[in-house]
């Protein structure tokens, strides 16, 4: 299963996710990000005593196409995309099975996601398909209950659909990244709770 994170508006937490997913399934990483944030935290992870995640670089949108045609139909790997539109995340959008949106709850956040969206649909139109993003709140705060605004706007676009598991803002998260490792790796959380109930959800098996 391709599980590719991708919103075009940056700082959404998409890599984040990325990484904590990737190790709790224990698959690579195929990072589109040019700001390499994972990589960082990988150099980071090894030297932490931990082996190293395997991550993917590809230069151009051909490179990328090439490693996805030899990638064993079934075998799961994770995307991270960068957040700005390009040739290539609309490439990574189009050829995944499941395609994460993390959004915050936030009005000011509303016009990035309509403007993903609308990526999203010129892509289906080009591509003849009707491509389907799963939005996941993600950072919200932890005692947030009411998330009628975001519910109502994802009901609005035909290409989303909201998932029932929502990524609260928590320090774990970060703090264990700062040591290279996944929140699954460490002992029982909040944090890691919502990673694996969000596995669950995707129904991807490690
Ligand atoms: N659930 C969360 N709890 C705590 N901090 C979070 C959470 N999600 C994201 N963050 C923080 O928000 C910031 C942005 O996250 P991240 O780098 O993963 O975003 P991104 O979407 O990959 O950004 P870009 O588009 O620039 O690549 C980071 O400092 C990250 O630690
Ligand atoms: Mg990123």
């Amino acid at each position: 299963m391709v599980i590719t994170i991708a919103h075009s508006k940056g700082g959404v937490g998409k890599s984040l996710l990325a990484w904590h997913l990737a190790i709790a399934l224990g698959v690579p990483i195929i990072d589109l990000d040019f700001q390499r944030t994972l990589v960082y935290t990988n150099n980071l992870r090894e030297a932490n005593g931990r082996k190293k995640l395997k991550i993917i670089q590809p230069e151009t949108p051909e490179d990328f196409i090439k490693f996805m045609d030899d990638w064993p139909e079934g075998k799961n790997i994770i995307i991270d995309v960068g957040g700005f539109d390009s040739n290539l995340n609309r490439a990574a959008i189009y050829i995944s099975d499941v395609i994460i949106t993390p959004a915050v709850d936030r009005v000011t956040e509303m016009a990035g996601l309509y403007k993903f969206h609308q990526i999203i649909e010129e892509l289906s139109q080009k591509m003849k398909t009707d491509i389907k993003a799963k939005i996941l709140l993600n950072d919200v705060s932890p005692s947030a209950k009411d998330f009628t605004v975001m519910e109502e706007l994802v009901k609005s676009l035909s290409h989303f659909e909201l998932m029932k598991s929502i990524v609260a803002h928590r320090a774990d998260f970060y703090k264990s990244m700062e040591e290279g490792a996944g929140i699954t790796e460490l002992g029982d959380s909040k944090a890691k709770d919502e990673i694996k109930k969000l596995i669950k959800e995707i129904k991807v098996k490690g």
